[in-house]
């Protein structure tokens, strides 16, 4: 039984020490190289498809030192699915700025920390609490609602003053002791009770004194952020194939999905066989319209509207710089985004399966080239 005199913190420690989650992964270790590596993990991505990322993650990089040595294409290609890329980014500049400025060892307090590439208040609070016992509140989305809910906070919690109410009353609410267990049952909490939708207040370790429980609210909070209409975009892509491989090109180090490998881009109004002999270097001929893909970003939409046509690469096209030419298990390793990685699948599973004879070329009745 629960001791309703307990305070907020006291209940969430008991509760989480019954009820909460102790075998993930990253709880085992204290290790700060993998509590960072989890938490950068966490700030986008559930813990369900977390879990498999970290553990080959950290087979292909063991220690920080490993991540700061690997050539960023390799870390971005561990990444690859995951989404978010300016993550990868900065957790690979942060594990070389690390291993060139402070001997490969993290620092200990939360502002050290959070002066870090790509690692924010709360991500840092979390680090020092479960690493260093740090009495120092998180503040994610999980927390946000929670905080909203239980002392009733009106007003979108991504907005300034709101947010900066609620870093005030996590700090209120700290315990003396077990810090540690308290942040991993506030996350707990968040992703298992207190969930957006359909929240299991019954089990709820506070629901007796849940201000948005007592006033019928608890649908209403945390307020939405305010409607706007995102931005359409429409971007055609090549899909060149040459026999059983793709032309794949390295986007720009920064902007959107920088660092990765994408298809070509045809720009608005440009004749596809054109811009594929000046600026691709291969002859393209056949093309097709295959069907559009949608993907949703935080700020726009995007539709793919792909193009498939034969390539035949001319000479020297092989020494253009971030051009690649990928087969379909060189396609499945890379760093590619995941509206990419998608087409692409789409693509090879209309081709012939892996070791079938190869066709005549062009193979298949639709006129497709045999990409395998
Ligand atoms: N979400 C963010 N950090 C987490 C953690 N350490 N465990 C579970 N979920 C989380």
């Amino acid at each position: 039984m629960i001791n309703q005199d307990m305070d907020f913190a006291a209940r969430l420690i008991q509760w989480q020490q019954r009820h909460g989650r102790h075998d993930l992964p990253w709880q085992k270790s204290r290790d700060p190289y993998r509590v960072w590596l989890s938490e950068i993990m966490l700030q986008q991505t559930r813990v369900a498809t977390v879990v498999a990322y970290f553990q080959r993650f950290l087979a292909r990089f063991p220690s920080l030192s490993d991540l700061a040595r690997a050539p960023l294409d390799e870390v971005m290609a561990a990444w690859s699915g995951l989404g978010y890329y300016a993550r990868a980014r900065n957790l690979h500049a942060c594990a070389r700025r690390l291993d060139a400025e402070h001997g490969g060892d993290f620092p200990r307090t939360p502002e050290a920390i959070a002066a870090l590439p790509g690692i924010g208040r709360s991500t840092a609070n979390a680090i020092a609490a479960f690493c260093h016992g740090a009495r120092v509140p998180i503040l994610d989305g999980n927390v946000k609602r929670v905080l909203c809910r239980y002392f009733g906070v009106s007003g979108y919690p991504g907005a300034a003053a709101v947010e900066q109410r609620l870093w005030r009353l996590a700090e209120s609410l700290l315990p003396q002791r077990d810090i540690a267990t308290y942040i991993q049952a506030q996350m707990d909490l968040g992703a298992t009770l207190c969930t957006r939708s359909r929240p299991r207040c019954e089990a709820c370790p506070v629901a007796v004194s849940c201000v948005a429980r007592a006033e019928d609210r608890i649908a209403l909070l945390p307020q939405r952020r305010p409607r706007r209409v995102l931005p359409e975009r429409r971007v055609r892509v090549l899909l060149l194939a040459d026999r059983q491989r793709l032309l794949l090109l390295a986007r720009p180090p920064t902007g959107l999905w920088g660092g990765l490998l994408s298809l070509p881009e045809l720009p608005e109004g440009d004749d596809p066989s054109i811009h594929a002999a000046n600026c691709l270097g291969c002859e393209a001929t056949q093309f097709e319209e295959l069907p559009p893909l949608r993907h949703s970003f935080t700020h726009f939409h995007l539709t793919l509207l792909p193009l498939l046509a034969h390539a035949r690469p001319q000479p020297r096209a092989a020494e253009r710089s971030g051009e690649t030419w990928l087969g379909r298990d060189d396609c499945a390793a890379a760093a590619l985004p995941t509206p990419i990685r998608k087409l692409l699948q789409r693509f090879f599973e209309l081709s012939p399966a892996p070791g079938a004879a190869p066709g005549p070329e062009p193979a298949g009745e639709s006129g497709r080239p045999a990409i395998r």
